[in-house]
């Protein structure tokens, strides 16, 4: 299994990056003692939070076996480096509140599906579908993250209109940890977690055709019709510890995995692989950032990179660099650590593929020190056949930032001077403009929006949409029709005054003309009652920010927010057309959960297929801000049919 092979991976690494690691538990006693580990290793990052860390109270919601399997297999792996798994236990049942899972049932008999489990959540039992009938497409498939090669995110075929809107009803919800995006083909829906599933579900109704288990992902599994897949469907997910998996979409019987395609110990993949003819092109990403917190952490080596995989086999066909050069060592610290560069440039997003050109569109995040480079907070433009760049645009210089640097930092990591963490997190889109011209449109934390033109990446234009912030600015994602761009803003930087900083921010959607990036209409985020259960004393933490990606269909944008509303604007004029609090009831789930609260909504919440609307409430891990530790799926239909 991959989680038993990353953790071997791990503790090789371990032996290089456990001593450059936060503290060394006392691994030896008998008993661990829980607070005692999340004292030496965990407490700096999570007591009080930094950044996307959740909180102690955030920790105590989650099952003890999703924090294990965060440290094991999940994105915590690298900070758990050279502590037990007596350690790992100790500190898991320490912070969780909720205690350990009931054992997992047996799979149901009289039918061969090894890697069916049938529970999740907190205490659910997963409910099995009666039968599993064969997938088949249909107009309107959403079957990968942007829904198209451009990323567009636009639903041609939704099967609804603004008319069926005011009798939209929650047909079913489902409970989960840290859920992605789903994507749907036919009756089928697919989604991955963060707590270690990989679901296909019945797309009407919430039942289980079938799981993987201790697969952490939070990529939009890709869903295509190919005759390796002995069904005749394949669906590929990135493993957050860095493998590729492809499995049969009508049985969840693996078919390849990859090889593990980074090593720096500290690089995950987050962004949604795509496919490009052949091959499979998938993002690579980091979170050395929080690892340089640590003053014995010897700062910073991981470079952003693309692969290309062929995708009948999952071999490694190319990888290209983002940065070119490696790191070197630019200075020793007190205590032999070291500080190096250049480094950073993580490609956290999904990919945009352009067939006319043969290219391939990504963008990078920020650098993590102060050794000049040009990769970083960029568009690239790459051949998709040689992995060479075409092009490449750099739009912030010297954004070189690592987690907690400030005055009280003793880390001896930080950058002087420190750049303001202005990473690109969402996809780049490309359109085609009236004129015939080609343009990828690429927004960033900043609040700035890109037009680049496609055949060179010079700058056509950029718009400031909204003043930005280390949580966006545009955070994960964009839309577009055939004729404008969408453009969430979240600006949680910019809602509250600071000495030196009015309260500025613009949190909203807004709508650009992609020829000019001149605005066609701007639709602040209303202000609007919070229900968000966990904060209802705290209503400066309901926050109206717009931090996810939408979807598009033919005259509306679909889109959340951080205060945890689901909305629907009419996508000529900008007004709120529905609108819906998720947090405003609790669920009682298809997979036995009673009283399952949402949260707020973030990451890539929300897919259109089939006259039904999916929406992932409570993400927990885009942003610690208004999210419970569990989310819930859930699946409007009109009239609840
Ligand atoms: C150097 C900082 C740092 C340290 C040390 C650290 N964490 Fe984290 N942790 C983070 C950040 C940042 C995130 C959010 C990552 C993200 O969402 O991309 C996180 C996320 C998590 C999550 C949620 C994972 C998920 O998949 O949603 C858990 C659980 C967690 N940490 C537990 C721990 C425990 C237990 C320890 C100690 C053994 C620990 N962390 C040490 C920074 C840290």
């Amino acid at each position: 299994m991959s989680s038993i092979q990353s953790r071997l991976l791990g503790l090789a690494l371990a032996a290089a990056a456990a001593a450059s690691l936060a503290g060394a538990a006392n691994a030896q006693a008998a008993a661990p003692s829980g607070q005692a580990v999340f004292e030496s290793r965990c407490k700096a990052c999570h007591e009080p939070p930094v950044e996307r860390a959740p909180g102690r109270e955030q920790l105590a919601q989650r099952p003890q076996g999703d924090i294990e399997r965060a440290l094991t297999s999940g994105i915590m792996a690298p900070m758990a480096q050279g502590l037990t798994p007596a350690d790992i236990h100790a500190v898991a049942a320490y912070l969780s509140s909720v205690g350990a899972e009931p054992p997992r049932a047996a799979a149901p008999s009289g039918r061969e599906m090894p890697q069916i489990a049938v529970r999740t959540g907190p205490i659910g039992t997963d409910p099995m579908c009666a039968a599993h009938p064969p997938i088949k497409a249909m107009p309107g498939d959403w079957a990968t993250t942007g829904i198209d090669d451009a990323s567009r995110r636009f639903q041609r075929h939704p099967g609804l209109t603004a008319a069926d809107l005011p009798r939209l009803k929650l047909k079913w919800a489902f409970s989960m940890t840290g859920g992605g995006q789903p994507t749907v083909v036919g009756d089928w829906l697919f989604i991955t977690n963060r707590s270690g599933k990989f679901y296909a579900l019945d797309a009407r109704t919430g039942c289980v055709h079938w799981t993987v288990n201790d697969l952490v992902s939070r990529t939009a599994p890709i869903v295509i019709h190919s005759p390796i897949a002995p069904s005749g469907w394949l669906t590929i997910v990135s493993e957050s510890d860095r493998i590729v998996r492809a499995f049969d979409a009508q049985t969840g019987h693996e078919v390849w995995r990859s090889k593990q395609l980074e090593s720096h110990p500290i690089s995950v993949l987050t962004g949604s692989p795509i496919v490009a003819g052949d091959k499979l092109l998938v993002p690579i990403s980091s979170i050395e950032e929080a690892a340089a917190m640590s003053k014995a952490y010897s700062c910073c080596t991981f470079r952003g990179s693309l692969a290309a995989l062929d995708l009948a086999t999952g071999k490694l066909l190319w990888k290209t660099f983002v940065i070119d050069e490696p790191a070197r060592v630019i200075r020793e610290k007190e205590g032999g650590a070291k500080v190096q560069g250049p480094a950073g440039a993580a490609i956290w997003s999904a990919p945009s593929i352009d067939r006319k050109r043969g290219l391939v569109y990504v963008v990078t995040g920020d650098s993590y020190t102060d050794v000049e480079t040009t990769g970083d907070d960029s568009i690239f433009a790459i051949e998709i056949a040689t992995g060479k760049v075409r092009w490449h645009r750099q739009v912030t210089e010297h954004d070189n930032f690592v987690m907690g640097c400030g005055p009280a930092s003793a880390s001896g990591n930080c950058p002087t001077p420190l750049g303001p963490d202005y990473d690109f997190g969402a996809t780049p889109i490309l359109m085609k403009l009236a004129t015939g011209k080609d343009v990828v449109l690429a927004g960033q934390k900043s609040g700035m929006v890109y037009g680049l033109d496609a055949d060179s990446g010079a700058l056509l234009w950029k718009t400031a949409v909204g003043v930005g912030s280390a949580l966006g600015g545009v955070e994960w994602g964009m839309g577009a029709d055939d004729r404008k761009l969408y453009v969430p803003i979240s600006d949680l930087g910019g809602l509250f005054a600071r000495p030196g900083h009015p309260a500025n921010g613009k949190p909203g959607l807004y709508a650009l003309n992609p020829a000019s990036g001149a605005f066609v209409w701007q639709a602040p985020a209303p202000d609007a009652p919070c229900h968000y259960a966990s904060d209802k004393d705290r209503p400066s933490r309901c926050f109206r920010s717009i931090s996810s990606a939408p979807a598009i269909t033919p005259g509306l944008v679909f889109d959340g927010g951080l205060d945890g509303w689901f909305r629907v604007w009419d996508s000529a004029t900008g007004k709120v057309v529905w609108e819906y609090s998720t947090t405003a009831q609790t669920y009682d789930t298809v997979n036995g959960i009673k009283g399952q609260p949402g949260g707020g909504i973030d990451g890539l919440p929300v897919t259109v297929a089939h006259g039904m609307v999916y929406l992932v409430s409570g993400n927990n891990g885009a942003a610690r801000v208004g999210s419970n530790g569990v989310n819930v799926l859930l699946a409007f239909s009109v009239d609840g049919k």
